[in-house]
């Protein structure tokens, strides 16, 4: 047997990383799930001053790709830049926060594909052999098993795929099938030969279980399943595709490629190293630079891949044979996840859950669904499944009703019955409610460490329990007249409470941990700040930072464009409606009005629909700082004619009495929506009086509609000149 050598010592340094999403289509909620515990963890990691770094990027190459840029009429180069822009808005949306998101379509992935390839073929671990595939000769290319589809030959089905009957169960091999059809041109394929390449995973069996059992790190029940395949017997690997093919060229070939899931799980070494690129960029001092090798070469680095469970065999068996046969790290630790279901059944289109990252952010805040999967993620690899009921039910009650409840009685009796101040905090007075926070405190760490978010929350809720309990106890409310000093020491001890409130949920919850900290007149808390430290302080405020939920249904109606922009059936806080249809729009093209001096007129891109509007902005700014930038515009508003020249929309903008500001929201993309957490948003057509009616402003330089601050998925909605007015 082969030892595996592990670190002995505290790593000096983590490297993170998730499954990088095809470039081939939206970041879905069940993608979400993974990236989101990834970011928990990483961001765990972080607070505990681990020098970690969360590394992924999109997986760009194949045939699925390559096919999607053909039919829609465009080069693979620019479908894959399209969906890196949209994966990353998305993943923003729902502050999962990367220190690299590359691409594998990039010069160091080819370079370490490559290299890792050359160094498999000069050990002998590689060799040619032909084969037989169907062909689709009107296209003039080879097609994958899931392009051929025709009759099942156990139960004659029509138009079933090549490796299993949908509707018999029946498994069978592409070639069994009868009447076989190419789903790209429609005709029959023929079988033809080509040379491919083969990766000897056969004759890496002894080091793979070697390292599969020897890790204590990987799960069981996974390295159970893969030990079957490996006693089974490994099948040699294909790693070529023939032309044409979205991929890198193998060296030497004129038109072969490598196989996508080759230099896929390289884009981990490669996204690395666009890292320290990143990182050393930053650092002025060239004695502390690192390199790729210092992670993946190295005896004190970590490397841990969250995958999903579908994917087992590609991080399981061949990359880790791909890694030892080259002179790489191995990893320390996969961590397999299980696969998202809505209400217990698989996402479905038809049935409406095929919900994407953008869908669910035009309906609810991010926060939710954070909260939520990690209050069911586990370290096991079982399913989890997002119950409509269950979700609104573990929002109200543990987040909105104990946790969030905590810590705004907290903040707010301080702030409106004691002066803000909190002081004399009497721990000797409390020692049994102390004992438990700080008993908890090393659970939630141990939880997290484990990977058992589930049980981190559920900790985390304690914690807001005991708050609530002792505030309840002690009847500050009436200390509060006569024996302030009474009530201010119970409400440090409070306060206290809310501290490690706000620590022990940034993993999961970093912007309402960043309010709380805000509020507390604190920063940049981390692990260690935790205990009570908390003695005589100001509190800076007591807001209200997550509201209830009303009905969740966040199906998809079917009638609704499938492309995201959803604007029907939604969830939102109680009373919660925006009766405007709120979007970015991007300046394109401002001139002045002819017959009116105070009026200019621009041209808007609404994402993709171009419309025209005109404003009383003149006086205020200059054409040349309006071109190019994003505004925040009222969409739903009816056309009016302002001196003889029609508006098509009105933007928005902050009165502050002498100056105006318009409202701008460059971090977004243009057609992206405006709104608040949970808004249901109308986009029916308004009067000009009806909209005088709204209450818009701005206050502290929040814009607010009806008391609460709007947003794009990407950013808050702000003033920076004029912090107070209204806006109109
Ligand atoms: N491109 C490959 C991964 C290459 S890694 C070197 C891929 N991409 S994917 O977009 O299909 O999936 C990305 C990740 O999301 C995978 O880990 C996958 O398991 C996970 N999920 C995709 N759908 C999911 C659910 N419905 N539920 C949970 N996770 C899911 O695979
Ligand atoms: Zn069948």
């Amino acid at each position: 047997m082969i030892a595996f050598k592990k670190t002995t010592t505290q790593p000096k340094r983590i490297v993170v990383t998730s499954a990088l999403p095809y470039a081939n289509g939206p970041i879905h909620i069940g993608h979400l799930v993974e990236y989101i515990q990834t970011d928990i963890y990483v961001r765990f990691l972080k607070l505990c001053g681990i020098d970690a770094a969360y590394c992924c990027a999109d997986d760009t190459h194949g045939t699925p790709i390559e096919i999607n840029a053909a039919k829609q009429g465009i080069s693979p180069e620019r479908l894959i830049a399209k969906y890196h822009a949209e994966h990353q808005q998305d993943f923003k949306g729902f502050l999962i926060e990367f220190d690299s998101y590359y691409s594998t379509n990039s010069p160091e992935n080819q370079t370490y594909a490559d290299l890792i390839f050359t160094a498999l073929k000069d050990a002998g671990h590689i060799y040619q052999k032909k084969v037989e595939n169907f062909y689709d000769e009107k296209e003039g290319r080879f097609l994958p098993d899931r392009y051929v589809k025709g009759e099942c030959p156990k139960c004659g089905a029509p138009d079933q795929y090549g490796d299993v009957c949908e509707k018999c169960n029946a498994t069978y091999s592409p070639t069994d099938l009868v009447n076989p059809y190419s789903i790209v041109s429609g005709e029959r394929p023929v079988r033809k030969a080509s040379v491919h390449y083969f990766f000897r995973l056969s004759s890496f069996s002894e080091r793979l279980s070697a390292w599969l059992t020897g890790n204590t790190e990987l799960q069981k029940e996974v390295v159970n399943h893969v030990m079957r395949w490996v006693e089974e017997g490994l099948q040699d690997w294909d790693i070529s595709r023939d032309g044409p093919y979205f991929g890198f060229r193998i060296p030497g070939e004129k038109d072969k490629y490598y196989y996508v899931w080759l230099d896929a799980p390289i884009g981990y070494i490669s996204s690395t190293e666009n890292y320290v690129r990143e990182r050393n960029s930053r650092e002025p001092d060239p004695k502390r630079h690192l390199s790729t090798a210092d992670y993946w070469k190295s005896d004190s680095s970590r490397i841990i891949h969250f995958i999903g469970k579908d994917i087992i065999y590609f991080h399981l068996l061949f990359w880790p044979a791909m890694l030892m046969a080259s002179g790489f790290r191995l990893p320390d630790k996969v961590v397999v996840h299980g696969f998202l279901t809505i209400n217990r059944e698989k996402m479905s289109k038809s049935r409406g859950t095929f919900i994407t990252a953008r869908d669910y952010l035009s309906r609810l805040d991010p926060l939710y669904l954070r909260y939520y999967y990690a209050a069911n993620l586990t370290s096991k690899p079982g399913d989890l499944d997002l119950d409509f009921e269950d979700f609104k039910a573990k929002t109200n009650n543990e987040l909105v009703g104990n946790i969030a409840n905590f810590t705004y009685r907290t903040l707010s009796f301080l702030k409106t019955r004691l002066g803000g101040r909190t002081g004399g905090l009497r721990l000797r007075d409390y020692e049994t409610e102390a004992g438990e926070v700080v008993e908890i405190l090393g659970r939630i760490r141990k939880d997290y460490e484990g990977l058992e978010f589930r049980e981190a929350v559920k900790g985390i809720n304690e914690l807001a329990s005991i708050g609530n309990r002792f505030f309840q106890e002690r009847e500050p409310w009436k200390l509060a007249a006569d024996e302030p000093e009474e009530a201010r020491a119970v409400l440090t001890f409070c306060a206290n409470v809310v501290k490690e409130l706000a620590i022990t949920l940034k993993p999961v919850l970093p912007t309402f941990s960043a309010g709380l900290e805000a509020q507390l007149g604190l920063k940049g808390l981390s692990w260690k700040d935790l205990g009570f430290t908390i003695n005589e302080t100001i509190i800076k405020g007591a807001e209200i930072l997550v509201g209830k939920l009303e009905e969740v249904d966040l199906r998809i109606p079917a009638d609704e464009d499938p492309s995201g922009k959803g604007k029907g059936a939604a969830a939102g806080p109680a009373g919660a409606a925006l009766p405007l249809d709120l979007r970015v729009a991007k300046v394109v093209a401002v001139e002045d009005h002819p017959d009116a001096d105070k009026l200019i007129i621009m041209r808007i891109d609404l994402g993709g629909e171009e419309r025209q509007i005109v404003a009383g902005i003149r006086q205020w700014y200059r054409k040349e700082d309006l071109v190019g930038r994003n505004l925040v515009v009222v969409a739903n508003l009816e056309p009016a004619k302002l001196r003889g020249v029609e508006s098509q929309a009105m933007l928005l903008a902050c009165d502050g009495g002498k100056d105006i500001e318009v409202i701008f929201a460059d971090a977004s993309s243009p057609g992206d929506r405006v709104g608040f957490e949970g808004a249901a948003v109308s986009s029916a057509t308004v009067s000009f009086p009806q909209f005088q009616g709204f209450d818009l402003q701005a206050r502290k330089g929040a814009v607010l509609f009806a008391g609460k601050p709007l947003r794009t998925s990407s950013e808050p909605i702000v003033t920076r000149r004029i912090p107070d007015g209204k806006v109109r």
